[in-house]
């Protein structure tokens, strides 16, 4: 069965985009079936590609983020998609504002996927400015997900 996933972050133009590009690649070269969007809790940045930096540094592994566009998380996500994964504490609760009442859907922190790397949070380089931590806990979360979808 087709799993449905949904990534949150602040702008939907670093951390989102990245994970949607990176789970599509490896869910693509290992077969499994995966629907995969992404979406911000901010509007602010509607209709856009990702950033410049963070697609850059996304190519440079193989990535190719330029056909996404930005768009803001919805109500209706949560009746369309089976897991919802937040890049930070603060995407997480702004989505629990969201949920509509009485909705059961997943949500929590991507990086509860990567225990190994000690850490809940994926920083948002578009302030730190280090898109390449950010994609080494991606890739890091992205592999323990596909790990417990191939189960
Ligand atoms: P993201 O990063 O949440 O990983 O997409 C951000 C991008 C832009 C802004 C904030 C966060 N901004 O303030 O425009």
């Amino acid at each position: 069965m087709t799993t449905r996933v949904l990534f949150v972050c602040l702008g939907n133009i670093c951390r989102s985009p990245s994970a949607e590009g990176v789970l599509r690649t490896m869910a693509g070269a290992e077969g499994l079936p995966v629907e995969i969007d992404s979406a911000g809790t901010a509007d602010w940045h509607t209709g856009k590609p990702p950033y410049g930096p963070m697609t850059e540094a996304a190519a440079r592994r193989g990535y190719d983020l330029s056909p996404l566009r930005a768009r803001q998380v919805r109500r209706g996500d949560f009746d369309d998609f089976d897991l919802i994964l937040a890049m930070d504490d603060e995407n997480l609760a702004n989505l629990e504002r969201l949920r509509p009442a009485g909705n059961g859907t997943a949500v929590k922190l991507f990086l509860d996927y990567a225990p190994e790397t000690g850490r809940a949070h994926v920083p948002d380089p578009y302030y730190t400015r280090d898109f390449d931590e950010a994609l080494d806990l991606i890739e890091q979360a992205a592999r323990g997900l596909i790990a417990q979808l191939a189960q």
